[in-house]
């Protein structure tokens, strides 16, 4: 696999700061192609969409580009992808849209491994309905998310299953095309939150069988936008709150408000980052080229990883969360004798961001008992990670052992 880590960092302008940055489950930095993106749609001028002159036309052109892709990152189709401002104000937009649907007897299944974006919606939707909610539970120690445990929540009486492709703490992978077949068989709709699981390998939205997949560019070297991707045809079949007068088409009917035009231009620039990252080696169409270049970055990724938790578990003063088989390249750590916060701390001290906290998966922090103790301290890999930024992490950690 072909993977320069060095010629990926170089184009991150932030990186040049010093700083391990160890927070991209947080948010990522961004590339010079993408900060050049939306300053150069800035620069060319913009207009609101449906105008008669030329700056009008090259936001509509932009808005265009960014669903194609986001299709092609995720496997999905242009006309499925709805834009917004970020997953959790969509997901409430379409917890809402489905839930109107529902009602007493009707069931939602939510799991204690998601992000709460992925289960408050969810239960505020059905509890305003008079719908039930089943909660999928966290195995312990390891942190899995078992496929059997959905047997028993999903029946005939469900309607959706909200399941995330990767828990943003512990990293777990659940089976969500196991998941997601049991709601196909039930009638019900799948609802995938790929918020911390984009970043971190390949997309298929069909072979996860995902009726709806949620990311965020903001994630994934791209600024502050949110997207779902959905079968258009599925959309057809929903009627968001809109204003009269705004398109009735899908998939913009469920897109409030104007885009971030030139934002959406940079989430573009975001995904041919991504297509970029497996380097020559990488040929074919733009979906082809992202594939290779996120299973470039996975394998990357993974690598740094097993050094990384390789040296925390080693260190007797550190406990760390999660065992899962299949997760993503995101450590999540306590220190005996110190806060998370003392822990950041200490680390930004030493020019290493990490995130500490519960990071909003508030039902996982509470099956994990760290929900009021401030949670946990969480390093998280993404591909402009290198050795230095990990070794550099050991080192800090490895001081307080005193
Ligand atoms: C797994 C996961 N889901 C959902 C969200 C919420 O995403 P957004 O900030 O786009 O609303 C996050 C944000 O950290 C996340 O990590």
């Amino acid at each position: 696999m072909d993977f320069d880590a060095d010629r990926v960092r170089a184009c991150y302008p932030a990186l040049a700061d010093g700083y391990a940055y160890l927070d991209g489950a947080a948010g990522t930095q961004l590339p010079d192609s993408v900060i050049e993106a939306m300053a150069g749609a800035y620069r060319a001028g913009l207009g609101n969409s449906g105008g008669a002159f030329p700056a009008s036309l090259r936001s509509d052109v932009i808005t265009a580009e960014c669903r194609r892709a986001v299709a092609d990152l995720t496997g999905g189709r242009p006309e499925g992808v709805i834009l917004g401002p970020n997953m959790t104000t969509l997901t409430y937009r379409l917890a809402r849209t489905l839930a109107a649907a529902w009602g007493p007897g009707d069931e939602v299944v939510v799991s204690r491994l998601d992000h709460d974006a992925n289960v408050r919606p969810w239960v505020q939707a059905a509890a305003a309905v008079g719908a039930g909610v089943r909660w999928a539970d966290v195995q312990l120690p390891g942190g899995e998310l078992p496929l059997a445990s959905f047997r028993h929540l999903i029946s005939d009486r469900t309607r959706l299953v909200a399941v995330s492709a990767a828990s943003n703490l512990i990293g777990t992978r659940p089976d969500v095309a196991g998941i997601t077949a049991l709601a196909h068989a039930a009638g019900a709709l799948a609802y995938v939150d790929g918020v911390h699981a984009t970043p971190h390998g390949p997309v298929d939205v069909r072979e996860l069988g995902a009726d709806f997949y949620a990311t965020s560019a903001y994630k994934w070297s791209g600024p502050h936008v949110g997207a779902v991707v959905a079968d258009p045809g599925l959309l057809e079949s929903l009627a968001p709150d809109k204003l009269t007068p705004a398109p009735a088409r899908v998939p913009d009917r469920f897109e409030q408000g104007t885009l971030p035009f030139a934002d959406l231009a940079g989430v573009t620039a975001a995904v041919e980052h991504l297509a970029s990252l497996a380097g020559l080696a990488a040929a074919g169409t733009r979906r082809q080229r992202i594939l290779a270049g996120m299973a470039a970055a996975e394998a990357h990724e993974q690598g740094l990883f097993r050094v990384l938790l390789g040296g925390l578990d080693a260190m007797d003063h550190v406990t760390t969360y999660g065992k899962a088989a299949r997760r993503t390249a995101t450590a999540y750590f306590t220190v005996a004798g110190r806060t998370p916060r003392q822990v950041a701390e200490h680390l930004a001290g030493r020019k290493v961001n990490v995130s500490d906290g519960d990071n909003y998966a508030w039902e996982l922090a509470g099956v994990l008992g760290l929900r009021d103790s401030g949670g946990a301290v969480r390093a998280g890999l993404v591909h402009y990670n290198d050795r230095s930024d990990v070794d550099r992490l050991l080192e800090a950690v490895a001081e307080l052992d005193r």
